[in-house]
């Protein structure tokens, strides 16, 4: 599979393009995802979200105001209303004319571009019956073993696993576990087959990469931007590190 254990690969973490590459191009948009592709990124993170009318589109906030001229909840617009929307000139003029993704055109893109692999976190709690509207799309574009579904949510990854259990799960970790087995446990009942924490966990758990290697767990760490994270993360031998430069982790890597 395109994502596999940095043990398979040397010791070389997978670079993810969080929310595409996020630098250079405004988040979560076709540009973002193709200059992630170009900067060599083996994998972009996205997040999904449903419509009004239940269609799945790829943006971050629970509202369109930051990232588009628009304004209101995501889940309060239709896809039509959503699909109108300048999703770039907030970022530059450069970019105007950006749509909001489609997840269907997203993995159209990563159809096309047959090393690249997916990590999709479905944002807030999805029923078994929604996640199929994302699990359906990955399957038809043939994307199933290049892909990583995510959410920080237990229920939320339980209705992946129910609806999709052939997909690879991950939960996401935002808060300092109260226990690390309890965490292991959750995991396993969920059948993940990764747990995905922010950067700054680490320093204050200091075995929780180990402990999660030692249960089977791969590791992607979010969101680590700059070279002292890198250095600390390589010698905690972390499976993938999502950053907003790809492309200057990317090369960071190979001049190592
Ligand atoms: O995929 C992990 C990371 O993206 C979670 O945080 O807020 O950037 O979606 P956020
Ligand atoms: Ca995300």
């Amino acid at each position: 599979p395109l994502l596999r254990p940095a043990a398979d690969d040397g010791g070389r973490p997978l670079v993810v393009g969080h929310r595409g590459n996020s630098s250079v191009a405004p988040q979560n948009t076709l540009a973002a995802f193709e200059a992630a592709w170009r900067a060599g990124a083996d994998a972009i993170e996205l997040d999904v979200r449903l419509t009004a009318d239940r269609q799945v589109v790829v943006l971050h906030d629970d509202v369109v105001d930051e990232t588009t001229d628009g304004s209101g909840r995501v889940d309060g617009l239709t896809l039509a209303e959503v699909r109108a929307l300048d999703a770039g000139s907030w970022f530059s003029r450069a970019f105007a004319g950006q749509r909001v993704p489609t997840f269907a055109e997203v993995a159209r893109f990563a159809s096309d571009r047959p090393g690249l692999g997916l990590l999709v976190e479905l944002k807030g709690v999805w029923t078994v019956e929604d996640a199929v509207l994302v699990t359906k799309q990955v399957d038809d574009a043939g994307l199933a073993d290049r892909v990583l579904v995510q959410s920080f949510w237990p229920p939320t990854v339980a209705a992946l696993r129910d609806a999709a259990g052939h997909l690879d799960r991950a939960l996401l970790l935002a808060l300092h576990p109260d226990s690390l087995a309890e965490l292991v446990g959750v995991c396993a009942d969920l059948g993940v087959v990764a747990c995905n924490p922010e950067v700054a966990l680490l320093a204050h758990e200091p075995g929780l990469v180990e402990t999660l290697h030692d249960a089977g767990l791969r590791v992607h760490v979010w969101t680590a931007n700059t070279s002292d994270e890198w250095d600390d993360l390589l010698v905690r031998r972390v499976d993938g590190i999502m950053t907003d430069r790809p492309d200057h982790l990317a090369g960071w890597l190979d001049a190592r």
